[in-house]
């Protein structure tokens, strides 16, 4: 069988670009070859019988997708296309974009071959992002936020005859019949590039934010705060035991930031967000506004006062907190808020008293809703040293008890 190196990783070879995803392409049985190689380098294997691909990941992680060189027709613009074989030349017609439309060949013999028929190279070295066919963006209209993602990346201009192709899909409705899924996906991949709020321009110059929500809004604040993202997202990192998060959802908040309730639920709906996703972004807008402006206009507040204002919150909420302290709005206050955050992130969240409920009912409180009042009132008073040991904790609760009683 004829084997290649396809795609993406055949341009980021040519650019000197590091890359994760290997894909491979056969001149024949796609599915045997993978089982093959499966066998042979002791990768598990998925295979897609309908698309005739298969994933491997090796045993050290490594990801390899292989493919059988095919044809692709669409009954229908952003339908999923029907496949038959064909020959590589065939297989790489089918692609995106010339830079993405080139294949190596890895066998013996013919090792390294570049198969280039479209000038993928040529617009490569003239920095050049060019469609294969008129039908392109609508065959496949993700290709429309796929060609923002790689002029942004690259720093690529789109050739004449292709933007204006990409215009009138844009203008067209094909977006609006993306599935959930494949929208999140190539929204979060726009946002995950490296300064997604030039990704977002283009959106907002493709008139594109429609199909996330018709009353989309992008105000100079929501490009601002797209940009305080990612030095958020490295304060973040640096704080011990930070809880991981995901960027591109923290960026899609902050596209999100002056979107009412009701357009952040139809937003994530309309994606398809997962449930962790949309608790968060329910936080984008006047939620953590209120949090801000409570902890920037009250110089005094107590580290018990800033953990009941900041305990609910996904961790992707407190990141776009310290994204919005960023902004010229949140002026000289913005340090001290910073240190309160991390003081909460790094210490006070872990915080916890050594006194229970049980404890209480032996000192002889009924269970009921001041067994929690004193509780908090304990962990307040722990975390803003009033009570240092356990002893003084336990002398505190048993005061409470007998005032309550
Ligand atoms: N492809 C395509 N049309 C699409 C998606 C993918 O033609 N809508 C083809 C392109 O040849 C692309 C390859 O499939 O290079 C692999 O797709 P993918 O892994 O999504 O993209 P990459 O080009 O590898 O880009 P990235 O670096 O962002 O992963």
């Amino acid at each position: 069988m004829a084997l290649y190196l396809v795609g993406g990783v055949v341009r980021d070879l040519l650019l000197g670009r590091k890359t994760l995803d290997l894909d491979l392409t056969v001149e024949g049985d796609g599915l045997a070859f993978a089982r093959s190689v499966a066998g042979r380098y002791k990768a598990s294997v998925v295979q897609y019988e309908r698309f005739a691909t298969a994933r491997l990941v090796l045993p050290d992680g490594q990801k390899i997708d292989i493919a059988s060189t095919r044809r692709e027709s669409y009954a229908d613009p952003a339908a999923l296309p029907k496949v038959e074989p064909s020959s590589v030349r065939v297989d790489l017609f089918r692609r995106d974009f010339t830079i993405n439309a080139m294949a190596v060949q890895l066998n013996a013999g013919n090792f390294g071959l570049l198969h280039d028929p479209y000038s993928g190279q040529r617009d490569l070295r003239s920095k050049t992002l060019r469609v294969l066919h008129e039908e392109s963006f609508r065959d496949d209209p993700t290709r429309i936020f796929r060609a923002i993602r790689f002029m942004q990346r690259f720093g690529f201009s789109l050739e004449s005859g292709s933007r204006r192709l990409l215009a009138e899909a844009a203008a067209a409705n094909l977006i609006s019949r993306l599935s959930g899924p494949r929208l999140r996906n190539e929204v979060l991949l726009l946002l995950a590039e490296h300064q997604p709020s030039r990704a977002t321009d283009w959106l907002v110059r493709l008139n594109l934010l429609r199909f996330l929500h018709p009353r989309l809004r992008y105000t100079r604040r929501v490009k601002r705060l797209l940009d305080a993202v990612s030095p958020a997202c490295a304060w973040w990192a640096k704080l011990r035991s930070a809880p991981s998060v995901e960027r591109p959802v923290i960026c899609l908040m902050a596209l999100l930031s002056e979107a009412g309730p009701s357009i952040l639920r139809s937003v994530a709906q309309r994606m398809n967000l997962s449930s962790g996703q949309s608790a968060a972004i329910d936080w984008s807008g006047s939620q953590t506004d209120l949090i801000l402006k409570r902890l920037l206009q009250n110089r005094e507040l107590r580290p018990s006062q800033v953990y009941r204002l900041l305990i609910g919150l996904p961790p992707e909420a407190l990141v776009l907190l310290a994204a919005k302290m960023q902004l010229p709005a949140a002026g000289r206050e913005a340090r001290r808020c910073r240190q309160r955050l991390a003081r909460y992130m790094k210490r006070d969240r872990h915080a916890a008293i050594a006194v229970r409920g049980e404890d209480l009912k032996k000192l002889g409180l009924k269970p009921g809703p001041r067994f929690k009042s004193i509780l908090d009132r304990l962990l307040g008073a722990r975390l803003d040293g009033k009570v240092k040991t356990e002893a003084e904790e336990r002398e505190m609760a048993y005061r409470m008890v007998a005032r309550s009683g």
